[in-house]
């Protein structure tokens, strides 16, 4: 099934939004299959957000970043990166649609509370950078968890 990551970014750590954001993956079908919160240093963010890096905002979006903690998730099922960035909604949450993470719960790009992979490439490549290999162990799914 397909994977992606999903991260709830200190803004959304600090403001109490990282079980509200578990629950509408968790509630909409997916498995949740990593889970850590980590304090990522600048080096790291800056390879996260390597495209971005000749940005005007590039400098401040890795303040934003490294300046607490993140809950960095891997979500896996259905179309999983596709859906995953339908429910954070548009990335300036002004243009967030009511019903999404950020359309509810934030006004700013810059503090836009969550982060999603934007394909199956970068997906892979977030989930590599997040969990390198070997860190992510087997899950049962719920149905295999019904009998004893
Ligand atoms: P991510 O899921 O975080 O990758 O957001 P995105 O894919 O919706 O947008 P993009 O990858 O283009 O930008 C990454 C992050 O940089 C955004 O989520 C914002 O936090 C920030 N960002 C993007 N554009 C702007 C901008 O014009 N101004 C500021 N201050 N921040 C921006
Ligand atoms: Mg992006």
């Amino acid at each position: 099934a397909e994977r992606t990551y999903i991260m709830v970014k200190p803004d959304g750590v600090q403001r109490g939004i990282v079980g509200e954001i578990i629950a509408r993956f968790e509630k909409r079908g997916f498995k949740l299959v990593a889970l850590k919160m980590v304090h990522a240093t600048k080096e790291h963010l800056e390879k996260h957000y390597a495209d971005l890096a000749q940005k005007p905002f590039f400098p401040g979006l890795i303040k934003y970043m490294a300046s607490g903690p993140v809950v960095a998730m891997v979500w896996e099922g259905l179309d999983a990166v596709k859906t995953g960035r339908m429910m954070l909604g548009a990335t300036n949450p002004l243009a967030s649609a009511p019903g999404t993470i950020r359309g509810d719960y934030a006004l700013a790009v810059g503090r836009n509370i969550c982060h999603g992979s934007d394909s199956v490439e970068s997906a892979e490549h977030e989930i590599k950078l997040w969990f390198p290999e070997g860190t992510i162990q087997h899950t049962l799914s719920s149905a295999e968890w019904v009998f004893e």
